[in-house]
């Protein structure tokens, strides 16, 4: 079996590259990133010397390019990590999500339908869904969710996903599509919290949480999530979109003062800053079909997996310090220079 993973050199993508070739030893897993600011090579070198293994750095928006790979490689199997992901990041610049999200989803689908293929894997946000009301703990999103977003990062995934479901009625092509809560783990890229957190408390930087920290996500260990996507891809039915998440629904804040209190950093480091243009209030997915269809649960309860996140960034401390000594800093400056604290 030759699988085509995007975005492999980011955050989900990398993981998932590595449990593919634990997993399965006869397998050839192809990489193709572009190594944008949130690609890193180095996070490959572990399996770089994989005879299983081949890294191609591309752009998947380059249609000449691509179709030169699948004509050479011939994969069985493409699953679609590559995306730009930073919700704050497509609020400042909303073009490059409609480009890398959308028409890079497109120049892969030709791609697919050119060479053929058995599978198409799209991997998508619970963000399609919009959010929930703080006060109704008892709704979830579940597959028959309406679309409805609110950012331009979850309108570019979502215009990705229907143009997925498009080419299957369209076409025929054999996708699959499964929607994801929020992921942690090792080699989360700095700029999201539970990264940018550990990183600042570190450093006894101030934690800039956005308004008064009561927005919910659904935490689910990135180990998690590639175990489901590989479900999706040997057992899941072509043409069905499946939601993953573990019921492990956290308010920001309250994730904050954990990393804090791991750390043992004080709780006065926490700066309420500027709220999120459109901030989504509560995403909370119900992984009942994933759970009655392919047997998935997840196994990382959130107490044991932000403590081995908070240990992966402690023993680690190289791979995400050569980050944030770099572009980053200009990043952070433009994001967070000017916000006012509230
Ligand atoms: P990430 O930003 O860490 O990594 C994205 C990767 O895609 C990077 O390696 C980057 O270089 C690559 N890339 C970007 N544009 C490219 C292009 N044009 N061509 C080739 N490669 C390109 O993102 P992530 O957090 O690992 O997310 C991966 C996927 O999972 C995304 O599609 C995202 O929408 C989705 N997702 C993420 C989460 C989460 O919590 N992080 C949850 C649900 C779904
Ligand atoms: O739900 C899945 C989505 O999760 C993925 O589709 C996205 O690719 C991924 O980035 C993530 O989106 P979020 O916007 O939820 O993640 P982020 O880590 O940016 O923010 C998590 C919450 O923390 C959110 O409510 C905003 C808040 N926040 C974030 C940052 C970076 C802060 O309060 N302060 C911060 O500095």
């Amino acid at each position: 079996m030759n699988i085509f993973v995007t975005g492999g050199a980011g955050f989900i993508g990398s993981n998932f590259v590595f449990h593919m070739l634990d997993t399965y030893p006869d397998y050839r897993i192809v990489c193709l990133d572009k190594l944008t600011y949130a690609g890193n090579l180095s996070t490959l070198a572990p399996v770089m010397n994989n005879p299983n293994f081949r890294f191609v750095k591309i752009d998947i928006c380059d249609r000449e390019a691509i179709y030169k790979l699948f004509e050479e490689e011939k994969p069985d199997i493409v699953v679609n990590f590559a995306a730009e992901s930073h919700v704050d990041r497509s609020i400042e610049n909303p073009e490059i999500f409609l480009q890398t999200n959308i028409l890079g989803t497109q120049v892969l689908m030709d791609a697919c339908r050119k060479y053929g293929i058995q599978r198409y894997h799209q991997v998508s946000t619970d963000e399609v869904y919009g959010d929930l009301p703080l006060d109704r703990p008892d709704l979830f999103f579940t597959e028959e969710t309406p679309i409805h977003t609110s950012s331009p990062y979850s309108s570019s995934k979502a215009g990705a996903d229907l143009l997925v479901m498009a080419y299957h009625r369209t076409y025929g092509l054999p996708v699959t599509i499964s929607r994801c809560s929020n992921n942690y783990g090792p080699y989360h890229f700095p700029e999201k919290l539970i990264p940018l957190m550990i990183a600042n408390a570190l450093a006894d930087k101030p934690l800039p949480v956005y308004g008064e920290g009561l927005n919910v996500r659904d935490w689910l260990y990135v180990e998690d999530h590639c175990r489901a996507i590989d479900l999706i891809i040997h057992k899941g039915r072509v043409g069905e979109v499946y939601n993953v998440g573990g019921h492990n629904e956290m308010k920001n804040i309250d994730i904050v003062k954990l990393i804090c209190k791991e750390l043992g950093k004080p709780e006065s480091l926490i700066t309420h800053v500027e709220d999120r243009k459109g901030h989504d209030m509560r995403y909370a997915i119900d992984p009942t079909k994933i759970h009655n269809e392919l047997g998935w649960l997840p196994e990382t309860k959130f107490a044991d997996g932000i403590k081995k996140t908070i240990k992966w960034y402690l023993d680690n401390k190289e791979w995400w310090e050569t980050i944030i000594s770099g572009e980053y800093q200009n990043y952070y400056e433009k994001m967070y220079g000017n916000r006012g604290t509230i």
